[in-house]
């Protein structure tokens, strides 16, 4: 392993301040491993072996995300949007170096982070870093002899894992307790991401799998199965984090068809229903109840048998003196009692299955219609990161990270929802001036890089909405861009 002169430097210095810390487990400026394990007593993990996913240069990944950053912020007012009073932020430059440099302001303040990496097609990854494994060191990690057409899904697999891990591993530091972060992935990745997701956040704190149906499938001629879906890989930071609702379909609203004066309601049966419905499941929600005639009503299953309510007599009677109780008169079997649910606020639990929202084509339109032509592939739908700010939880203040912005989806997608809820969420956008090539009609437009494309259309979402609402001063509607620079002091 070659590490350059100031990692090597970086760890010379945290070995001596272990030195500091534990000088009985140094001899002649070497660390004594067994001294060391015994020092630290059960702080140690003595199970046998780990659990976890390894790959040629994951050591590396690993320290990469503890060696500090040789770069700092350097504002650009004109590249900013509005007047230099802006709470969002536009990072250019690299999201390894821009994720260690927002720890210093950001730690634990983060409260989502959506991504959607470089998925890994099998092409040479074009994102790489110093360490990168590149196919002779990733033959040498692997023992392997160099021959031409060895080890190619081996070493891209590496190649995409060796870049996402210490991202990711910072990235998790800047989440709030109960933060959560969102995964774009497909099928290439899916599985090593899980794995590593896994181990960075702990298997508790995976929330979900979403399938997003993407609208559109793709490689059917590739003789195999087409694909006409993506992932979406949820985790939380902590156990604080609780899984916000979404708004209801028009096809939801459409249930709620009685109406009083607090607004449509729909109806639930007072009885239990399906699983642990019986008296004897839980004998004090078995009690009479009083129709409207004066009848006194016990919950009786199909058939007759003694079932019971869903709440105790205290609760229900507390709904009925407050009008939430609904009877129906059913031919037969006399009345029936019914709970009412309003519509108004309602929301409902997100599923793992997203066929709902706005697919890849939309996604596509979105940006063409703000920016006038067809200038950056694959961005994702607005519609997909709002439902994730929404699942989020995320609210007054919060602020939002997307440190692989692309085309700027994400922000659109803060500022959008904001005007629309209230609020006054805030983003940080980090992505890498990649070049864009000279044949292409975005070049001929005058865009040089993708951040050039991203502020752009950050800037004409936030145009459109300044024109439509009147009181468009209460928003933040602008943005500060910042450049990564090399930090001369720590060169030195
Ligand atoms: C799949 S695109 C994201 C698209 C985005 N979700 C959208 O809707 O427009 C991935 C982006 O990550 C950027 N990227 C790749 N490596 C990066 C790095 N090291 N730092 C910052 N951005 C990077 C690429 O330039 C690309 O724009």
């Amino acid at each position: 392993m070659r590490l350059d002169e100031r990692t090597v430097n970086l760890f010379d210095k945290k070995m001596e301040e272990l030195q500091k810390l534990f000088p009985s487990a140094f001899s002649n400026g070497k660390v004594n491993l067994e001294i060391l394990r015994e020092l630290l007593g059960d702080r140690v993990d003595s199970y046998p072996g780990r659990y976890e996913l390894n790959w040629p240069g994951k050591g590396e990944a690993r320290r990469l995300a503890e060696v500090s950053s040789t770069f700092k912020f350097h504002y650009v007012e004109e590249l900013s949007l509005g007047k230099g009073n802006s709470d969002h932020l536009y990072i250019e430059g690299d999201n390894l170096e821009a994720l260690k440099l927002l720890q210093k302001e950001y730690f634990n303040k983060i409260k989502m982070i959506y991504i959607d990496p470089p998925y890994n097609t099998g092409q040479d990854f074009i994102y790489k870093d110093n360490f990168r494994s590149n196919r002779n060191r990733f033959m040498k990690l692997t023992n392997q002899l160099l021959r031409k057409e060895a080890g190619s899904w081996g070493r891209y697999h590496s190649d995409w894992l060796n870049f996402i891990y210490p991202r990711i591993k910072v990235a998790r530091d800047l989440l709030k307790e109960d933060g959560v972060l969102f995964v774009s992935i497909d099928d290439h990745e899916f599985a090593n991401l899980k794995l590593i997701l896994d181990e960075l956040f702990g298997e508790d704190n995976f929330v979900g799998n979403i399938v997003r149906a993407t609208g559109t499938t793709t490689g059917q001629d590739s003789g195999g199965l087409g694909s006409s879906f993506d992932y979406l890989l949820m985790y939380r930071k902590s156990d604080r984090f609780h899984v916000g609702g979404i708004p209801l379909s028009k096809k939801d609203a459409a249930r709620f068809k009685l109406k009083d004066n607090r607004g449509k309601f729909s109806i639930l049966q007072l009885r239990k229903t399906g699983n642990d419905d019986k008296r004897e499941d839980r004998p004090n929600m078995y009690y009479p109840v009083t129709a409207p005639n004066g009848d006194l009503v016990y919950p009786l299953g199909p058939g007759g048998y003694e079932s019971r309510w869903r709440m105790g007599r205290e609760k229900y009677l507390e709904l009925e003196k407050d009008d939430f109780i609904y009877w129906k008169k059913v031919k037969d079997k006399g009345w029936i009692p019914y709970v009412k649910y309003y519509l108004d606020g309602r929301t409902k639990r997100p599923s793992t299955l997203w066929d709902d929202i706005d697919g890849n084509k939309k996604a596509s339109l979105e940006v063409k219609k703000l920016l006038g032509e067809k200038i950056f592939d694959f961005p994702k739908p607005v519609q997909l990161i709002k439902r994730c700010i929404q699942i989020a939880n995320a609210g007054e203040e919060d602020i939002i990270l997307d440190f692989f912005s692309g085309s700027g989806t994400t922000a659109q997608a803060v500022l959008e929802l904001n005007v629309a809820e209230d609020v006054h969420r805030k983003f940080i956008m980090v992505q890498l001036p990649e070049k864009i090539e000279e044949d292409t009609s975005a070049y001929r437009k005058g865009y040089k890089t993708i951040c050039d494309i991203g502020r752009k259309r950050i800037t004409m979402a936030a145009k459109r909405i300044a024109v439509k609402i009147q009181d468009s001063d209460r928003y933040d509607l602008g943005f500060k861009t910042f450049k990564l620079e090399r930090n001369i002091s720590t060169l030195k």
